[in-house]
C-alpha cells in the first residue's frame, strides 16, 4: 500500500471516531475530554488527510517504505496521545508520561 492510500484510509477512521467523540460530548454535556477530541480531530483527521495530498503529489516518495513507515509511526502517536489526553483530562494523571512520549 502506497503512504498516501494508508494516509486516507487512516484519516477517515480517524474522523468517524472523533465525530462520535464529539456527539458523545454533545449528548452527554460532559465535555471534559474536549483537548483530546481536538487532537485526535486535527492530528488523525485533518494532519494525516494532508499527509495524503502531499504524498500523492510525490509519486516517488509516495512508493517508498520510509513514507509508509512515517504514516504508521504517527497513526500509533495518535492513539497513544488520545488515549492519554483523554485519560489525563479524566483525572488520571498518571497517563502524563505516556502523553510525552507518544508526542
Ligand atoms: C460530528 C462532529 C463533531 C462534533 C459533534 C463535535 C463536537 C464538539 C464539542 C461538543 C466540543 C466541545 C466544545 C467546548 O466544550 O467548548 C468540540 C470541540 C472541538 N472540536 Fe469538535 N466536534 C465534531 C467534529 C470535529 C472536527 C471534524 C474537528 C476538526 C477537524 C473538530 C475540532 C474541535 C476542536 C479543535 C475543538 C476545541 C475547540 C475549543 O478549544 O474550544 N471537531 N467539538
Amino acid at each position: 500500500m502506497t503512504a498516501s492510500s494508508l494516509s486516507f484510509r487512516l484519516a477517515v477512521v480517524f474522523v468517524l471516531v472523533g465525530m462520535a467523540m464529539g456527539i458523545g460530548m454533545a449528548m452527554s454535556q460532559d465535555h471534559s475530554i474536549m483537548p483530546a477530541h481536538a487532537h485526535l480531530n486535527l492530528l488523525g483527521w485533518v494532519s494525516l488527510f494532508l499527509f495524503g495530498i502531499y504524498y500523492e503529489r510525490r509519486p516517488g516518495l509516495n512508493a517508498s517504505k520510509l513514507a509508509v513507515v512515517q504514516v504508521a509511526l504517527w497513526w500509533a502517536g495518535t492513539v497513544a496521545l488520545t488515549v492519554a489526553v483523554a485519560a489525563i483530562h479524566l483525572g488520571y494523571k498518571a497517563a502524563d508520561p505516556l502523553a510525552g512520549m507518544a508526542s
